[in-house]
């Protein structure tokens, strides 16, 4: 998730992008960069950091300019330093693109690239584009050469781009990452989210997958890689900024819950290519690992939880997983040919990392799963995967959540195939349904008003019980864990066997329980033990995926496995819907801070 402005128009324009890149920071901050366009030329200006080291440069080198384009970045492929930042240009400079998203078939597109000459920079994915743009140049024009490219670059992209020899004009091209026209007096924006010019005008084009824009001076045109007129509704925007940062929603966990199908999908998109390429192992290497350390703290010890499922279930082989903390201060007694897999959204938690240092000690190879490109816990793995979340900046974490989950069951599908442990066929079938969560996650988003609705029955209640059995297990404590954080109740969960050996005791008259109830041979007992909690007089609150329960929430049913990660989503609206109930800082809780950086 990066972020891109881009202006053309009567106004002097340098200040313009700084401020419109200031808005969009959250959207990430490891380096930013403008290409300003003057006498035909482009001259391009990069700062590692924030958005205020780049304002400083720019306000050093004093250039008077009217179309410019400008980028913030969250890295995704290459470290952040200058030259990985954006705007990238091809190998005269006379070209400048920015790029948010992934383009998933630059590799050979470098590749044929640099046979016909192309000198790359950078390492990143979105170079490719401005030297495809520079190679269809010598044929046609700007808009052609452009609409040529689009048609080539496959994968999610919101790119905008200058070329010299044609100023004022800047071409920008959708597809599934955001983009929006900002329709002023005196010029036109365009930018990632609407905050980035909402100072200069309200009025805003939320541009479709597939389109192609053209801004000339103060005019703008939209049309498809075949030049076809795509007529697009002007929107009178009336959000305060606040609320347009969190793109029109109350909180940026309610965003970020939205956000999931949309991470989930990204982060599928790297994951895909040889066991090699992906997950940095050959598979030699792979054969000769006999079991799986999983170390991770709060939610990411949740994923973790999970994923042992995954891996001993599929790749058949031994998990432990333990919290990082615990892991730090005990003599344990390591198998030096199990890896040790470290999970953290921010990459900077200190008991993860004092227990990286311990595997890393011990001679362990160490991968991680992390959010953050070149945070503390990617530099010290031997080989990190990419959840490709963008920044998370709710404290509660929903998406890091799910996409972990993601990289972890990809994981574990490609370990099960490469030691033998599942057939090409069942393979294919299994990842064939993970690949269709992003939409399954859709359905589940459509109940937020239901989960609103059974919210409000119980906001009031004092104590809560979330109960799963199996892979929904983790759910149920990661369900437990959303509701304390958020909301300050008590919240615990279980496994739903152990209640009756104790926890049962607890549950009186209208005690909600959340119970996780998928389809498949632990159905009947699942049932049971919601019966046992109700004759203790609980209120029980099911997650299904078999379709007649009416008062259940409902969870669309692709294979068993995908369960845990679509139900995690129907409780974090749960949680949720308390907080706001409740009058709880939703996005801030008290007490916590969203990267723990002491042990
Ligand atoms: C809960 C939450 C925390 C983090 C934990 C680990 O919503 O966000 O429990 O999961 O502090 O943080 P990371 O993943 O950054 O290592």
């Amino acid at each position: 998730m990066c972020g891109i402005v881009a202006y053309s128009g009567k106004k002097e324009c340098s200040k313009l992008i700084i401020d419109g890149l200031k808005k969009l920071e959250y959207r990430g901050y490891d380096s930013a960069g403008i290409s300003l366009e003057k006498d035909n030329e482009i001259i391009t200006l990069k700062a590692v950091g924030r958005v205020e080291n780049l304002e400083k440069l720019v306000k050093k080198e004093e250039i008077q300019s009217f179309c410019a384009i400008g980028h913030t970045r969250w890295a995704t492929h290459g470290k952040p330093c200058e030259i990985n930042s954006h705007p990238h240009n091809d190998c005269t400079d006379t070209i400048s693109i920015v790029h948010n998203g992934i383009i998933e078939n630059y590799a050979p597109l470098k590749a044929e690239l640099e046979r016909k000459g192309h000198i790359f920079k950078s390492q990143t994915d979105s170079e490719v584009v401005a030297h495809l743009i520079e190679e269809n140049l010598k044929t046609q024009d700007f808009t052609h050469a452009f609409c040529q490219t689009i048609k080539q670059v496959r994968g999610a992209y919101a790119i905008a781009a200058l070329y010299a020899k044609e100023p004022g004009k800047i071409m920008a091209a959708k597809n599934q990452s955001p983009l929006v026209l900002g329709v002023a007096k005196d010029g036109v924006f365009l930018a990632s989210d609407v905050p980035a010019f909402l100072a200069h005008t309200n009025k805003a084009i939320f541009l479709e997958d597939g389109d192609i824009v053209q801004i000339e001076i103060s005019t703008y045109k939209i049309f498809n890689t075949d030049l076809k007129a795509q007529p697009r509704k002007v929107n009178e925007v009336n959000w305060d900024f606040t609320t347009a940062q969190k793109g029109g929603y109350k909180h940026f966990m309610l965003k970020e819950i939205y956000e999931q199908p949309r991470s989930a999908q990204d982060t599928l998109r790297t994951l895909k290519g040889s066991f090699e390429q992906v997950f940095g192992l050959t598979k030699k290497e792979a054969k000769k690992i006999k079991g799986v350390y999983l170390v991770a703290c709060g939610t990411a010890y949740h994923a973790s939880l999970c994923a042992k499922y995954m891996l001993e279930d599929f790749a058949q082989i031994p998990v432990e997983v333990e919290t990082a903390s615990e892991f730090k201060y005990r003599k344990i007694a390591f198998c030096k040919d199990w890896l040790f897999i470290a999970v953290s959204q921010s990459g900077e938690t200190a008991d993860t990392i004092a227990a990286i240092k311990n595997a890393k000690e011990a001679g362990l190879k160490v991968m991680s799963v992390c959010n953050v490109v070149g945070s503390t816990i990617t530099r010290l793995s031997d080989i990190t995967l990419y959840t490709h979340c963008g920044p998370e900046i709710s404290v509660a974490s929903t998406k890091a959540f799910t996409s972990q989950l993601v990289v972890l069951y990809s994981f574990a599908l490609n370990l099960a195939l490469a030691l033998g442990r599942l057939t090409q066929t069942e393979f294919d079938n299994l990842y064939s349904s993970l690949e269709k969560l992003p939409e399954l996650m859709k359905e589940v988003l459509s109940q937020d008003s239901k989960i609103k609705e059974l919210a409000k029955e119980v906001f009031t209640k004092k104590d809560f019980i979330f109960l799963g059995r199996n892979s929904s297990y983790p759910i149920a404590l990661e369900g437990a864990l959303k509701l304390k954080e958020i909301s300050y109740l008590h919240a615990e969960g279980f496994a739903a066997g152990e209640i009756k050996h104790g926890p049962i005791a607890v549950i009186e008259e209208g005690t909600p329980v959340l119970a996780l109830v998928p389809q498949g041979v632990l159905e009947e007992k699942m049932l049971s033990n919601c019966q046992e909690v109700k004759a203790r007089g609980a209120q029980v609150i099911m997650i299904r995926d078999s379709k007649e329960k009416a008062k259940a929430i409902h969870i669309p049913f692709e294979k068993e496995f995908l369960f845990p990660i679509l139900s995690v989503i129907a409780l974090q609206f749960f949680a949720y819907y308390i907080a706001v109930l409740k009058g709880r800082d939703v996005d801030r809780p008290r007490n916590l801070a969203k990267s723990v950086t002491v042990e």
